[in-house]
């Protein structure tokens, strides 16, 4: 019997903490392509390593691999840093969407690129929509805003998916930030102003690949493309997250909630924003489990990985 012949999926970012799980995810239906700044560790035939600033290398790519869609989540994602080394965040979360927007327009892909719930202010207090005017209060926020803009600008068929919160097993995150200040320090200090949905990023790959099934994989049509927001249900301050941590590793260690202005940070964080996630729920049918959920997976995750 002849096999179904997969389409080529190209993921730029692939080494980072959400572009491993969406290598694992659609690899069951796609031929996955990765790019990434850092080469592939166990010299995966299909991963380049790869700068997306580079659109002369990058074309290169593309002319090769001709991929039918495009996942975009490569980024400069130190958020503090991106107020400090503002061209290196803009090289890398502009320049490089506009030349990865650009080349999905010329070799006819269709393209998915990862927005951040930071592109909002944080003065609601109900969900926020896709229709919501952004007001960026960081750079990064910023830089990932114009980025949304290049997109649009070269494409019509795209969906751009807003998300918040990330914890992964391949990335550095909150989650295992917090054990490891619980197991060495005993006392933690965490704030408890700042209101958003933590997600699982296993769990967004899947919803990302119902996403891309509903939208680009029918009829084409208009109305489904565009903005879409995604993230675990449900929704939490840092200091919730913090308790639901060391509640479920049932880590023994004191838990203090404070205010942001505690903490110094360079950038500024939203205080609120959580994203409404009807739209996506409406199209695939489909709801990401509450965070909790995603937390218990994920630490499960850790646990068999450490055996
Ligand atoms: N983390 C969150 O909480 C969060 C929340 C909302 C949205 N997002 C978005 O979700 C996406 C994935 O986030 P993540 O946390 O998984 O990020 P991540 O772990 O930092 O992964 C991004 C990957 O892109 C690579 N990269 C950076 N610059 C590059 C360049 N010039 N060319 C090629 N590759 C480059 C990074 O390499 P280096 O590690 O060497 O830089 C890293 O491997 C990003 O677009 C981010 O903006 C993240």
């Amino acid at each position: 019997m002849v096999g179904k012949i997969k389409k080529k999926i190209l993921i730029t970012g692939i080494q980072g903490m959400l572009g491993q799980d969406l290598s694992q995810v659609f690899d069951l239906d796609y031929e996955v392509y990765g790019i990434d700044i850092n080469p592939a560790g166990d010299g995966k035939s299909r991963f380049f390593s790869s700068d997306i600033t580079d659109r002369k290398a990058l074309e290169l790519l593309f002319s090769q691999i001709k991929p039918a869609m495009v996942i975009h989540g490569a980024a400069f994602t130190n958020v503090d840093l991106a107020e400090t080394e503002p061209e290196q965040a803009r090289a890398v979360n502009v320049l490089g969407t506009e030349n990865i927007a650009f080349l999905s327009n010329k070799y006819n892909a269709k393209l998915i690129f990862i927005s951040t719930d930071y592109v909002f202010d944080g003065n609601k207090t109900t969900p926020y929509l896709e229709t919501d005017i952004p007001n960026p209060i960081s750079y990064y926020g910023r830089s990932k805003l114009e980025a949304e803009q290049c997109i649009s600008k070269y494409l019509t068929e795209y969906i751009i998916v807003r998300t918040s919160w990330l914890f992964g097993i391949n990335g550095k995150n909150f989650v295992k930030a917090i054990i490891n200040k619980a197991r060495n320090d005993g006392a933690l200090k965490v704030v408890n102003d700042q209101i958003g949905s933590p997600t699982y990023t296993l769990n967004l790959a899947q919803g990302l690949f119902w996403l891309i099934k509903a939208v680009f994989e029918t009829e084409p049509e208009m109305s489904k493309y565009g903005i879409y927001h995604l993230t675990n249900s449900g929704q939490c301050s840092w200091f919730e997250f913090a308790q639901a941590i060391l509640e479920i590793t049932q880590i023994k260690a004191s838990l203090d909630p404070v205010d942001s202005n505690f903490i110094a940070r360079a950038a500024k964080r939203p205080k609120f924003s959580v994203l409404d996630k009807s739209r996506f729920e409406k199209i695939t049918g489909k709801k990401l489990c509450v965070w909790k959920q995603g937390l218990e997976q994920y630490l499960l995750q850790e646990k068999n990985q450490a055996v």
